[in-house]
């Protein structure tokens, strides 16, 4: 078999390249380990950047997300129990859509079914091979047999945990990271969301945040220690917790119920440098991971492969190799940047081990500041709604 472009995942970035480049008569196969249920089964982000709605847009995948997607204007902040709200449409004129990456995922996938476009789920033991050359080449076992798939370019989309960046050599890669003493324990409920808006919370007692996926569908964390099993975390428990991290009037109109998914997520930050070695490319958690305060992992993941296919379009109808070589400079500056801002989030909003009262009254003042600065507001309100690709 051969292709163009051979992609690895089928998670949101890789349907997304897949989609873009398809679209400009590009051809693709995606290779994906999991089966499509067990993708569209995880439970993660929510909120899109305004960059990432254009680019759904342009993919021509957009019509159910400004359906049933909900716009939302700005988001709360409290500490220790004060709120204080960030209008970004007042503040930027810009905003973001609450819509869950599951239902971009099967959006995503839809449109690549109904376009005949080969998606090769349970693709097994996949390795890739002279990415070096000109000639590279995929391959990976579907039910006991053997495959080869040659290609011109390889996007190695899979993820933290893929095949592509861990079949680089050693010393091929620059490494940067931070992990954090704790994790977020979610729950998805099918209960009303107990505010229009998000409400990020910071608590002596740990960081709390108040989301959802629809008006009938709610999802929250709560920062728990990273050694904290699920099974110890009742519904009822779960949700005593919540009450005592969010301000009085949020605790009271808190709607519980039944969860119907609940999980823990370890934080960590994570950068790989550079993102191209001849001809493979990394894009997504597959190069960068980011703690999920400020809602970027999916939106970075939305941008890498919006400047990957640009590049890849234009080496082939162009013939031009500027901007594959370009890739990597240009997605990582904004890739540090928004590993700044989760970085900065994360430490303001969340109560570490090792914070001292100095360190809890920089948080504090971070939060005054915030709230009485128009130019903090809108770098937050900027930063949040994404920064231009
Ligand atoms: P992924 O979605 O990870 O997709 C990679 C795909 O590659 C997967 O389908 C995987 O099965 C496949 N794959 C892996 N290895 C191979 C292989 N060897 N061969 C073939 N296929 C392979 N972000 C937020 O903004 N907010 C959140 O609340 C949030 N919660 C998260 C919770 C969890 C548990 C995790 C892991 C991430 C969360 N994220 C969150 C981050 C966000 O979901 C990711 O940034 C986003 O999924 C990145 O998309 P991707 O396509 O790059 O990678
Ligand atoms: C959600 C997750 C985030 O990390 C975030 O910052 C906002 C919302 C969510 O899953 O809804």
């Amino acid at each position: 078999m051969r292709t163009k472009v051979a992609i690895i995942g089928a998670g949101p970035g890789g349907l997304l390249l897949g989609r873009l480049l398809e679209n400009a008569g590009v051809e693709t196969v995606i290779l994906e380990r999991r089966s499509q249920d067990y993708v569209l089964g995880r439970i993660r982000a929510g909120v899109l950047e305004q960059g990432t709605v254009e680019l759904l847009d342009k993919a021509g995948v957009g019509e159910k997300m400004h359906a049933e997607g909900l716009v939302h204007d700005g988001v709360e902040l409290c500490f220790d129990g004060e709120k204080h709200r960030f209008d970004f449409r007042e503040l930027i004129g810009r905003t973001v859509m609450v819509y869950g990456q599951t239902e971009v995922t099967r959006d995503l996938m839809q449109a690549r079914d109904a376009s005949g476009a080969a998606t090769i789920y349970e693709a097994e033991n996949v390795s890739i091979h002279d990415f070096g050359g000109d000639k590279p080449s995929v391959r990976y076992t579907k039910d006991g047999v053997e495959h080869e798939l040659a290609c011109d370019f390889i996007a190695g989309c899979d993820g933290y945990h893929g095949v592509a960046r861990a079949s680089l050599p050693d010393g091929a890669l620059k490494t940067f990271e931070r992990v954090y003493p704790f994790g977020w324990l979610g729950i998805l409920v099918d209960k009303p969301p107990v505010a229009d808006e998000l409400i990020y919370a910071h608590h002596a007692r740990g960081f709390a945040l108040c989301s959802m996926r629809s008006p009938t569908r709610s999802r929250y964390y709560v920062q728990v220690p990273l050694d904290e099993k699920v099974e110890e975390w009742s519904d009822d428990r779960f949700w005593d917790e919540l009450r005592r991290r969010v301000d009085e009037e949020t605790a009271d109109r808190l709607v519980t119920g039944q969860s119907i998914e609940k999980s823990i997520a370890p934080l960590r930050s994570f950068v790989a440098e550079p993102l191209r070695f001849g001809r493979l490319f990394l894009a997504g958690d597959a190069a960068h991971i980011v703690p999920p305060t400020g809602a970027k992992g999916l939106n970075l993941a939305a941008s890498d492969v919006g400047v990957l296919a640009e590049a890849l379009i234009e080496f082939y109808i162009e013939r031009s190799s500027a901007g594959i070589d370009g890739y990597s400079a240009r997605v990582l500056s904004r890739v540090w940047k928004a590993e700044r801002f989760s970085w900065w989030m994360t430490s303001i909003l969340h109560t570490f081990p090792d914070t001292d009262a100095f360190g809890r009254r920089m948080q504090r003042a971070e939060f005054d500041y915030l709230r009485g600065s128009q130019a903090a507001s809108r770098s937050l309100a900027e930063n949040y709604t994404g920064l231009p690709f």
